[in-house]
């Protein structure tokens, strides 16, 4: 795989749009086909972004386009069916996030992805965004000594439901929607958890899960964390969507506030950096800083595909986070703290 990458995007939704926009800004890529059922966004897309294939039906975009992978931006139901009908091609795939329903669909595309040997990947952005990148590699550097307590905290009152709409009928949502990607965060930043403890909210009237939850992690590090995070916060600013967080060790503290300000205390001295995203022509606020954590995304799961890796946030891997995911809801419905599953 010297030449350019042939790829395809499958869903041409409201998230999508990033990731076509996205994949522009990757050189060694191609986006050379896209796909929607709806045949008017496929269609739509493929003008936008000069793509000379578009279809509405997956099994004619396999039989006629050779592709290096495919990424679906689509949402975690049509899953499955998606990543099985790639796989079976041995085509890689990166999948956006939540991976699957419910934990059996994400252990079944693993399987698919592993009896193939074919690249898996989900697309969990957080992790990417330029400031945790930055908060791991002083972790790395030893400078906080152990880690010993973490809060990560994101709340907002974005009317997150005109743009996803059908966010107000899903059963399992703020965990679903954003907790999956704090609790990658923390397992990024502090490794694996063998204890959750939840409590979920639902406090805007109307819809039907959670839009507010708690989470605390007891890490196998001994560390602990605690997620929180809201749809109902009316904050003034609304720093959506900033995640704000503490970090403290036995040897010093790490803080990221508003506006991305990295702040670490070691040594009895402090040092403050604002950590920027990378500058995109199509990116506006406020989402520029996801936008930008979609690219270094894209370009991570390109690496992979280069190298021969296995993605950090590969099916497999993401099997972890989805166990605490799982963990997280037995947890706030029983009252109890409960031991994550791991596989
Ligand atoms: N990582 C992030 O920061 C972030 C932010 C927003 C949304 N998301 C995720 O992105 C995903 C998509 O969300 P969205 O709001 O863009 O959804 P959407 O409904 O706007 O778009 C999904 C599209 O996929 C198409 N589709 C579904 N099944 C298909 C199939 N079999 N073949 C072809 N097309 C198919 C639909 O027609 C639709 O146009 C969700 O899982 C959501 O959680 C992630």
């Amino acid at each position: 795989m010297t030449s350019k990458l042939k790829g395809a995007v499958v869903g041409c939704g409201f998230f999508a749009q990033n990731h076509l926009a996205g994949w522009k800004d990757i050189q060694d890529v191609e986006i050379v086909a896209v796909c929607d059922l709806d045949i008017e966004k496929a269609k739509a897309a493929a003008t936008k972004f000069g793509i000379a294939y578009y279809t509405d039906d997956v099994n004619a975009l396999f039989a006629t386009q050779t592709l290096d992978f495919v990424d679906l931006p689509t949402t975690m139901e049509t899953h499955e069916s998606l990543v099985g009908a790639a796989v079976e091609q041995n085509i890689p795939v990166i999948v956006q996030k939540p991976f699957a329903p419910d934990f059996e669909g994400c252990r079944r595309m693993v399987a698919a992805a592993a009896e193939r040997n074919v690249t898996l990947m989900v697309h969990e952005d957080f992790r990417f965004q330029n400031v945790f990148r930055a908060a791991k590699k002083i972790i790395d550097s030893g400078t906080l000594g152990k880690l010993t307590f973490g809060r990560f905290s994101w709340r907002t009152a974005i009317d997150v439901y005109s743009n996803q709409p059908y966010l107000i009928n899903v059963k399992r949502f703020m965990i679903m929607d954003v907790g999956i990607h704090l609790l990658d965060l923390a397992r990024f930043l502090f490794g694996e958890a063998q204890g959750v403890f939840c409590r979920t909210q639902q406090i805007k009237e109307g819809i039907t899960g959670e839009d507010a939850a708690t989470i605390l992690l007891t890490h196998d590090n001994g560390a602990t964390t605690v997620l929180d995070f809201s749809y109902a916060s009316r904050r003034h600013p609304d720093l959506f969507p900033q995640t704000l967080v503490e970090i403290e060790g036995t040897l010093g503290t790490l803080t990221i506030g508003p506006n991305q300000v990295l702040t670490v205390h070691s040594d009895g001295q402090s040092r403050e950096e604002q950590i920027t995203h990378d500058s995109h022509s199509w990116t506006y606020e406020p989402w520029t800083q996801i936008q930008d954590s979609v690219v270094h995304t894209q370009r991570h799961f390109v690496e992979s595909l280069r190298h021969s890796i296995e993605p950090e946030t590969s099916g497999r891997d993401s099997l972890l986070t989805y166990g605490l995911l799982e963990a997280a809801y037995l947890s706030a419905s029983t009252g109890q703290q409960v031991v994550p599953e791991r596989d």
